[in-house]
C-alpha cells in the first residue's frame, strides 16, 4: 500500500493514555500498510517523502484519531416525530413506554421490515457518521426483541460490517423492553432470552457484548443480574443502561459483575460511581440524551473522573432519545451541559471509547503501531470544533489506511 504523510498541521490530538489529550503543535503523521508508522514535531523525515508517498498538506487543520461511537442503536425501523407533540405536553419517556409508544412503537416498525430495508436505512446513518469523523460504532440490537427480528437485525448490523468502511461492533439488547407478547411475564421473556436467542447469537458470532435496560418499569436491577450473569456465562462482555432516569444501583451492579461499560448514569450514586472505578468500568456518557429527553439534568462527569472512572462519550443514537448521528453535536452538549473540557472530551470519544467497546489495543489513539483510523478537522484546534457548533467540520477520514472522505465528501 502505498505511504500516506500527514504534514504541517496545526493541531495534532494524539489521545494517548494519561493525563491531557497528547497535544503536537505543526506535526505531521506518516501511515503505511493501513498503521501509523511515524508522528511527531515539526517536519516528517525527508526519507518518507519518496515519490510513493501521498502527502495531505494540513495546515490550519486538526488531526484527531478517528472517532468511536461507543453507544448507537443502529439498525431499527421507522422513526418518532409523531412524539413530539406528547413531549411537548411534558408527557414522561417511561410513561409513553407504558401506553405502547416509545420504544414498543419502533419494535412494531422493525418487525415489519425487511433485512434490506433495515440494510438501507442504517448504512444511511453510517455514511452520515463517516461523514461526522466517525470511523467506528457499537451497534446495538433490541428494537426487535422477538427471534427471527433480533436476528435479522443482528445480521443487518454484520452484514454491513463487511459492506461499509465503518467498524461495527455488536451487542445483542434483547433486554431492551419487555415485548407486548410476554406482557406481565417478565421471567418468561428472560427464559426465552436466555436459552434461544443468545445460544444462538453465541454460536452465530453475531455479538460480542449483550445490554440490558435496567430502569423502573422495564428491567429491574435483580432481572439485570441474572441476564447479565447468564450472558457472562455463555461468553458474552457486558454492557448496561443503568441509573439513566431512575437511580437502581444500576453502576454497583456493573462494577460487581466486571462490565466493559455502564451507560447514561444520569442517576448514579457516589457508591455507583466507585464500584465502576474499582471494577474498572468505563462510563460512556449520552448529553445529546440528556438534552433531547429535556431531564434538565446530566450525568456527573468530573466527579466520574475525579474518583477514577474513564469517562467515554456517544451519541446514543436512536430513533426516540437521541435522534442524531453526529458526534460533533454530542461535544457541545457534553462542554455545556458536563462543563467537560475540549480535552476531556476529545478523549472521551477516542480512547476511552475504544476501552468501552474493548478495541482500545488497535484503536483510539495516534500511536505507531495502531490502525490508521484518523479524522482531518478543518478547524485549527479542538477548542474551536466544539465552540463553533452545529457544523461538520470534517474534511478528511482515513480508514484502516484508505481515505474515505475528502473534502467533506465520501469516495
Ligand atoms: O439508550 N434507554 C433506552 N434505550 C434507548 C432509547 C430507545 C428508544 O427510546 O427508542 C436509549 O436512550
Ligand atoms: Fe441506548
Amino acid at each position: 500500500m502505498k505511504a500516506d504523510l500527514i504534514i504541517d498541521a496545526s493541531t495534532i490530538v494524539c489521545c494517548t493514555d494519561g493525563e491531557g489529550a497528547g497535544i503536537i503543535e505543526n506535526g505531521y503523521v506518516a501511515v503505511k500498510d493501513g498503521r501509523i508508522i511515524a508522528l511527531g514535531e515539526e517536519n516528517a523525515p525527508l526519507d518518507m517523502r519518496d515519490r510513493d508517498t501521498r502527502i495531505i498538506n494540513a495546515a490550519g487543520k486538526t488531526v484527531t484519531p478517528g472517532l468511536i461511537d461507543a453507544h448507537t442503536h443502529l439498525v431499527h425501523g421507522g422513526s418518532r416525530e409523531k412524539e413530539l407533540p406528547l413531549k411537548l405536553k411534558g408527557v414522561p419517556y417511561l410513561e409513553i413506554l407504558k401506553m405502547g409508544g416509545g420504544i414498543l412503537s419502533t419494535v412494531r416498525n422493525t418487525r415489519s421490515a425487511t433485512k434490506e430495508e433495515l440494510k438501507a436505512k442504517a448504512r444511511k446513518s453510517l455514511d452520515q457518521m463517516l461523514l461526522h469523523g466517525t470511523t467506528t460504532v457499537e451497534a446495538k440490537s433490541g428494537y426487535g426483541l422477538d427471534f427471527d427480528t433480533e436476528i435479522k437485525c443482528l445480521e443487518a448490523a454484520n452484514e454491513l460490517k463487511n459492506s461499509h468502511p465503518i467498524d461495527i461492533v455488536t451487542t445483542y439488547m434483547g433486554a431492551h423492553a419487555v415485548p407486548e407478547e410476554f406482557k406481565g411475564n417478565t421471567q418468561g421473556y428472560i427464559s426465552f432470552m436466555v436459552e434461544k436467542v443468545m445460544p444462538y447469537v453465541r454460536k452465530n458470532n453475531l455479538a460480542e457484548f449483550i445490554d440490558v435496560f435496567c430502569e423502573e418499569g422495564v428491567f429491574s436491577p435483580e432481572e439485570s443480574r441474572i441476564i447479565m450473569q447468564k450472558g457472562k456465562e455463555q461468553g458474552f462482555k457486558l454492557k448496561i443502561h443503568a441509573d439513566e432516569i431512575v437511580p437502581l444501583q444500576g453502576a454497583e451492579l456493573a462494577g460487581e459483575l466486571g462490565a466493559v461499560s455502564a451507560e447514561h448514569l444520569l442517576a448514579a450514586s457516589d457508591a455507583g460511581i466507585d464500584s465502576m472505578a474499582k471494577g474498572g468500568v468505563t462510563a460512556v456518557l449520552l448529553p445529546g440524551t440528556s438534552f433531547y429527553l429535556m431531564l434538565g439534568k446530566y450525568a456527573r462527569a468530573q466527579e466520574m473522573m475525579d474518583r477514577g472512572v474513564r469517562v467515554a462519550l456517544a451519541t446514543d443514537y436512536n430513533p426516540g432519545t437521541c435522534p442524531t448521528e453526529n458526534l460533533q453535536s454530542i461535544m457541545t452538549f457534553a462542554c455545556f451541559g458536563m462543563k467537560m473540557t475540549p480535552e476531556e472530551i476529545i478523549k472521551g470519544m477516542t480512547l476511552n471509547a475504544a476501552h468501552a467497546v474493548d478495541r482500545a489495543e488497535e484503536i483510539g489513539s495516534l500511536e505507531v503501531g495502531k490502525k490508521a483510523d484518523i479524522v482531518i478537522f478543518d478547524a485549527p484546534n479542538i477548542e474551536y470544533i466544539v465552540y463553533h457548533f452545529g457544523i461538520n467540520h470534517v474534511d478528511t477520514v482515513i480508514k484502516g489506511g484508505k481515505t474515505v472522505v475528502e473534502n467533506g465528501r465520501i469516495l
